[in-house]
C-alpha cells in the first residue's frame, strides 16, 4: 500500500493519490508527478521547474519535446504506426543499415527494451554455439556490479542479490566472478558469451579500465566465446562517441541497445556480425511490436542527429566540463562523457534534497549519484547544477 501522507506526495491532488494505489508497488513511493518537458527542463503538475539530469534514466538524449522528434512522431503516426514483422518495413531497413554502418557490425534485430535486447543476445549466443555443433557451450559470463535487465534471462546475468531475491530458479549456466580480474578465469570452452558494459551505469557509474576490457576481449577470442557489449545505457552518443566501445577500442561480436535510441519511444536493438546474426533463422526469435514503423522512424531521426560529428563533439566538451565541475564538488567522480557518477554519504537523501532545489538526479546504490542529462545540455546548465549542488 502506498503512503498517503501529503508531505511524501508534495501536496499532489487526492484523486491522483487514490488512483496511484491501483498501480503495483514495485517502484515504491514516487513523490513528484511530471506534467510536461521542454529541452533540459521538466515541469511538475504544480508548475515547478526542474533541471533534468536524469533524462528519463539516460533515455531522452535530445531532451523533452524536441521539435524534430515531435514532427517525426506526428508524421509517422498519421502514416503507419504498426503493421507487424510479417511485412518489409522501410524505416526498419533504414535504421538497421545505419546502425550497421555506425557499429561496424552487419545486422540488426529490433525489440522494445534493454532487457529484451539482452534476452535476445543471450538466445543468439546460445543458438550460434548450438548451430556450430557446440551444444555444451551454454555458459553466459557477466561482470560483478553488472546490470542487464529484469526479465528472467537478463536478471540471471545481473549479479545483484536484491534484484534476484525471490525469483529462483534463474536461468541455468549463468556465471560471474566476485572480482573483475577473476572474471577472466570464468571464460572457458563452455562459454557462449561474456557480457560487458564499458561504463557500469546501474552498478554505480564506474568506467571499466581499458586494459581490463581488452583482456576480456582477448580471453573471449582465446576461448571461442562471443563478446557482447551492452550499450543500452552507454550507446547513442551518451559517452561522446556513438557507441562507448569505440572510445575504448573494443571489437564486439554483438551489441545491445535501447534507452536513448528513440528518445523515449520504446525500442531495443541487437547488432551482430554476419556469422552470428545468421543464427537467428526464420521462426527462431521474434517480437510483435519490435521494429514497428513508429519506433523506427523516431530512432532514425535520433540517429540522424546524434551521429553527427559536431553533436558528439558537443557531448565530449560538455561531458568534460561536467566531470571537472563535479570533481570540484564531490568525491570519486567517474564516468565518460555525459554519464557521470559521484560518491555521497547518502544518495537517497541527496537526490531528494536536489529535487527540493529544482534538480533531478538518480541514486544508484546507497552512496552513488548519477548524472545523465539530455545530450543537448549546455555548459550554463552545468553551472546551474553546480550552483545548486554547492548549496
Ligand atoms: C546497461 C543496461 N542494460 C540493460 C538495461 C535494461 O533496460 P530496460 O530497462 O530498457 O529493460 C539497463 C537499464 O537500466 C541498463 O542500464
Amino acid at each position: 500500500m502506498h503512503e498517503t501522507k501529503s508531505d511524501v506526495y508534495n501536496g499532489l491532488p487526492a484523486d491522483m493519490l487514490q488512483s496511484s494505489r491501483s498501480v503495483m508497488g514495485n517502484y515504491g513511493t514516487r513523490g513528484l508527478c511530471m506534467q510536461r518537458g521542454e529541452g533540459v527542463y521538466l515541469y511538475d503538475v504544480q508548475g515547478r521547474r526542474y533541471l533534468d539530469f536524469t533524462a528519463g534514466i539516460a533515455v531522452c538524449v535530445l531532451g523533452h519535446a524536441h521539435p524534430q522528434i515531435t514532427a517525426t512522431l506526428v508524421e509517422q503516426a498519421g502514416t503507419l504506426i504498426h503493421c507487424s514483422n510479417l511485412y518489409e518495413n522501410t524505416q526498419q531497413n533504414r535504421l538497421a543499415t545505419r546502425l550497421a554502418e555506425l557499429s561496424g557490425l552487419d545486422k540488426a534485430f529490433f525489440c522494445n527494451s534493454g532487457t529484451e535486447a539482452n534476452e535476445a543476445a543471450i538466445k543468439l549466443a546460445r543458438r550460434y554455439a548450438y548451430l556450430k555443433g557446440q551444444q555444451n557451450r551454454t555458459k553466459i559470463v557477466s561482470l560483478p556490479r553488472a546490470f542487464h535487465g529484469r526479465t528472467l534471462g537478463s536478471l540471471s546475468i545481473t549479479p545483484k542479490a536484491a534484484y534476484q531475491e525471490g525469483y529462483q530458479p534463474l536461468l541455468p549456466g549463468c556465471d560471474w566472478a566476485s572480482t573483475l580480474t577473476e572474471t577472466l578465469e570464468h571464460i572457458d570452452k563452455d562459454t557462449a558469451a561474456c557480457f560487458v558494459e564499458v561504463v557500469q551505469g546501474e552498478g554505480g557509474v564506474h568506467s571499466l579500465e581499458v586494459d581490463f576490457l581488452r583482456a576480456i576481449e582477448n580471453r573471449c577470442h582465446e576461448a571461442g566465446a562471443l563478446l557482447v557489449v551492452d550499450e543500452v545505457q552507454t550507446g547513442v552518443g551518451r559517452t561522446g562517441s556513438f557507441f562507448a566501445f569505440e572510445r575504448v577500442g573494443l571489437h564486439p561480436d554483438v551489441v545491445t541497445m535501447a534507452k536513448g535510441l528513440a528518445n523515449g519511444v520504446p525500442v531495443g536493438a541487437v547488432l551482430a556480425r554476419q556469422e552470428v546474426a545468421d543464427a537467428f533463422t526464420p521462426g527462431s526469435h521474434g517480437s510483435t511490436f519490435g521494429g514497428n514503423p513508429l519506433a523506427m522512424a523516431v530512432a532514425n531521426t535520433v540517429v540522424d542527429i546524434v551521429a553527427q560529428p559536431t553533436f558528439l563533439e558537443h557531448v565530449r566538451e560538455v561531458g568534460d566540463y561536467l566531470s571537472t565541475k563535479l570533481q570540484s564538488l564531490g568525491d570519486e567522480v567517474s564516468g565518460i562523457g555525459l554519464m557521470q557518477g559521484m560518491t555521497v554519504p547518502d544518495a537517497k537523501s541527496f537526490v531528494a534534497k536536489a529535487a527540493e532545489h529544482g534538480v533531478l538526479l538518480t541514486a544508484v546504490g546507497n552512496t552513488r549519484v548519477r548524472f545523465v542529462p539530455p545530450l543537448i545540455v549546455q555548459s550554463q546548465h552545468v553551472d546551474e547544477l553546480a550552483q545548486i549542488l554547492a548549496q
